[in-house]
């Protein structure tokens, strides 16, 4: 039930620090993607033709976080983006997905290095976290078929930036205005 990993939610995030309360979700996560606890309702389930759909499952103003899914179609990926300084926990609900990771290696007044750290081949039920200052990398679609994600955020995540390759090596920072979906 969506309503018993809310609870579950809930109280991790009153766990304290970052580390701990993503440890948490992630378990929680996992735990409720194994026992068919997600269970979303059909919207979530459509793609979008214009590019991976974000739409919004809960958010918690007391305390604090936010609760998104979002639905890929076959081939649709982020660009390499950061999560605003926002912690972050997020499991594959449907499908499979490739989570490559970057560390920010070099950064100057114009562009930005980063290193590849590996992909992961994310598989239903498997979630990862994301902790600032490490919080770069690119998802996308790893099957011909839709995926879908849950991601819970320390907060909302209204903007973020994406860094667009130059071709040699170098990448520049744009900010990016994240909005909603139907
Ligand atoms: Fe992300």
């Amino acid at each position: 039930m969506l309503s018993n990993l809310i609870t579950r939610l809930d109280a991790a995030v009153q766990l304290g620090d970052a580390a701990a309360i993503t440890a948490r979700i992630k378990r929680e996560l996992e735990n409720a993607i194994h026992a068919r606890g997600v269970t979303l309702p059909e919207r979530f389930h459509r793609t979008r033709a214009d590019g991976y759909a974000r739409r919004l499952l809960h958010r918690s103003d007391t305390l604090g976080y936010t609760a998104v899914v979002m639905t890929w179609a076959p081939g649709q990926r982020t660009p390499l983006h950061d999560h605003a300084g926002i912690w972050c926990v997020e499991g594959v609900v449907e499908g499979r997905m490739d989570v490559t990771q970057y560390d920010l290696v070099e950064e100057s007044s114009d562009s930005y290095r980063f290193e590849e750290k590996g992909c992961v081949h994310a598989a239903v039920g498997s979630a990862g976290c994301l902790i600032p200052p490490f919080e770069y990398h690119i998802l996308a679609n790893a099957i011909d078929r839709p995926s879908i994600t849950l991601h819970v955020y320390g907060g909302e995540m209204s903007s973020c930036h994406v860094f667009e390759p130059l071709g040699d090596g170098r990448y520049v920072r744009r900010e990016r205005a994240l909005a909603y979906h139907e």
